[in-house]
């Protein structure tokens, strides 16, 4: 441990600089090895990535676009069966399935010829469509930890693509609803593909979820057109509209004209099992209808299950949901039903530093037929209109929402919120025109190990407050620490927090998404959040330009920490034909490439530390 103004440092990496290049960064004593790039195969029989040789099947048996959520599952060396919960139990850190999200695509950056990134969402060709959509969704790969670091299984057993064009069921209060109902579906219980998988959770019963956030883009068409006002409102806070990319001129479901209820079938979060190939993902209705950014749980034997999840759009909000019935950790088929049955609820923050859970119930208070409610579908459905009628309070764009088991506090990513009005200030979101966003800790009753997750009421602080801690401007000022921000460098401070992890001695690791816009590349940035350097971060890791990292994930060992370097050289005029560089591999023959990279130290000790 180091003394930093006599407080006990527990993170004792090397500090990085804020840069800005096109490269990544690092700490002295540590490698940081790509593991998986967009185009690498999964399975054999396919080529070296080839990216002008690229056919929609190809890219459905290769590792998708725009890598973002990571989950680490473990595969126990000595069991073979599909059952997740046996393989998590062996917390194996050598050898597991890492599972993937791929958010979305971006066709001038992937194909050739598109001139740049405002008008490459129009006139995609046929073929570049199908292989858009065979590049989102989620991947899921075995991976295995040998002399030379971490390497891909190709042509593992369980490796599998979900695309957006995989079968899926549809579970919970809304399934078979008529508002779910299509030309292709008309039982209203199956549906094709998950888009916008941003960033997700996992189960102890070794299931993983997937969020469904800006699947608006994807539809094209105009919804004043709609002859049915409601559903025109509801496709509008999607950002439905007519000059949309161009998905549904190929794939007619995702032109509103035609299909005016498919963007009722997304905005979900998808559940999986991972150690069945052959499984059928399912959207659980029962966590509710909006731009998911990720769900995450609390697990306690014999108690419900806790799913915390946020809203990612300005003035949108916080949820919970609590299951109805108590998590057994030796019945994983019973498990399986936690997450369809019970109750969601949004959160008000109190400027007094109480909060509320408000359940998002059909008959109950304003969610009546008198407000449009018919049931608890329609409650589920549009859950965003739902929650401001209970009263819930619009957030700086929730982004993760996860607890750290070492304090059982849950802390929510704020990640940045333009439009917020100096009218329109609370404590829980007290900056206007929130460019740097802030990072909310929710204290549930109880004591430290064992707080009640499911109760009615919580406690609330603020964390920290992104920005320079040193800012001109009072309003976008950072705070850091307990008492100042002397506690960090001049490295330590960070704008719009986006995803969370927290390694097994209970350090938050925020990534980052907005910090080129303070003059510096997004990253991950590490702290405690107890004792005397609480909420006093170190920086870790630089991207790339252009890019934002994803999905900090830690091997069960915290030895490995597993990040997706997501969208890089996404700048103003950066194209294939013209990138403003070619990480990863800098090879005038490739593209840039978002990819995984597998960080660990070279003495093999925990990351960090
Ligand atoms: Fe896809 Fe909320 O970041
Ligand atoms: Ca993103
Ligand atoms: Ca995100
Ligand atoms: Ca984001």
């Amino acid at each position: 441990n180091t003394e930093k103004n006599g407080k006990q440092q527990s993170l004792t990496f090397n500090e990085i600089p804020q840069t800005l290049d096109f490269a990544h960064h690092f700490p002295v004593g540590y490698r940081a090895d790509i593991l998986l790039r967009w185009g690498d195969p999964l399975h054999h029989g396919e080529n070296n990535f080839e990216p002008e040789k690229l056919t929609p099947k190809s890219q459905q048996r290769r590792f998708g676009y725009n890598n973002d959520f990571i989950a680490f599952m473990p595969l126990a060396p000595e069991v073979l069966s599909a059952q997740g919960h046996i393989h998590l139990r062996s917390k194996n850190s050598h050898r597991g399935l890492l599972c993937v999200n791929h958010e979305y695509t971006q066709p001038h950056l992937m194909f050739s010829g598109y001139n740049n990134e405002y008008s490459a969402t129009q006139g995609v060709t046929a073929d570049h469509v199908a292989i858009e959509q065979a590049a989102c969704g989620h991947s899921i790969v075995e991976i295995e930890k040998g002399k030379d670091g971490w390497q891909p299984v190709t042509d593992s057993p369980y490796n599998r693509r979900i695309t957006a064009t995989t079968a899926m069921e549809i579970a919970g209060p809304a399934a078979g609803d008529a508002r779910l109902k299509t030309h292709q579906d008309p039982s209203g219980t199956e549906v094709l593909g998950t888009i916008g998988n941003c960033a997700g959770g996992k189960t102890p019963w070794g299931t993983v979820l997937i969020a469904e956030e800006g699947f608006g883009g994807a539809f094209q068409g105009n919804p004043e057109l709609i002859e049915d006002a409601r559903e025109a409102v509801n496709h509008r806070l999607f950002g439905i509209k007519a000059e949309n990319r161009n998905w549904g001129d190929y794939d007619r479901r995702f032109d509103i004209q035609v299909e005016p209820n498919e963007p009722n079938r997304f905005g979900w979060m998808v559940e999986f099992d991972p150690y069945d190939p052959q499984s059928k993902p399912r959207k659980l209705t029962s966590l509710g209808r909006f731009e998911h950014e990720g769900f995450t749980l609390v697990c306690k034997p014999e108690q419900p299950v806790v799913a915390y999840g946020g809203d990612d759009d300005e003035g949108q909000f916080v949820y919970r949901f609590v299951s109805q019935h108590h998590y057994q950790p030796d019945n994983p088929s019973a498990n399986w039903q936690l997450l369809t049955e019970g109750t969601l609820y949004a959160a008000r923050f109190a400027d007094d530093g109480n909060g509320q859970w408000l359940p998002l119930i059909y008959g109950q208070g304003p969610l009546t037929a008198a407000n449009g409610f018919r049931n608890q579908a329609d409650v589920m459905i549009d859950t965003r209109r739902a929650a401001a009628m209970l009263g819930a309070t619009p957030m700086d764009r929730p982004e993760d929402v996860e607890t750290n088991p070492h304090n059982d506090c849950t802390y929510v990513m704020l990640t940045k919120n333009k439009k917020r009005g100096s009218d329109n200030l609370d404590a829980a979101n007290p900056r206007a025109r929130n460019i740097a966003g802030h990072i909310l800790e929710i204290v549930p009753p109880g004591v430290k190990g064992n707080r009640d997750h499911s109760s009615a009421s919580f406690q609330w602080q603020q964390f920290l407050l992104g920005g320079n801690p040193n800012a001109e401007n009072p309003a976008e000022r950072g705070a850091y620490g307990q008492q100042s921000h002397y506690d960090i460098s001049s490295h330590g401070w960070f704008a719009n927090p986006d995803n969370v992890a927290f390694d097994p001695k209970g350090n938050m690791w925020v990534a980052t998404d907005g910090c080129e816009r303070f003059g510096f590349h997004d990253g991950l940035w590490a702290m405690a959040t107890e004792g005397p350097l609480r909420a006093a971060p170190k920086h870790f890791f630089g991207c790339p330009r252009g890019a934002e990292v994803c999905g900090p994930e830690f091997s069960p060992d915290g030895k490995t920490l597993f990040i997706a370097i997501q969208h890089p050289a996404d700048a103003r005029n950066s194209t294939y034909d013209q990138p403003l560089h070619r990480w990863p591999d800098n090879d005038p023959k490739l593209p840039p490439r978002p990819s995984v990279l597998a960080i660990y130290r070279e003495d093999g000790k925990e990351v960090g530390s």
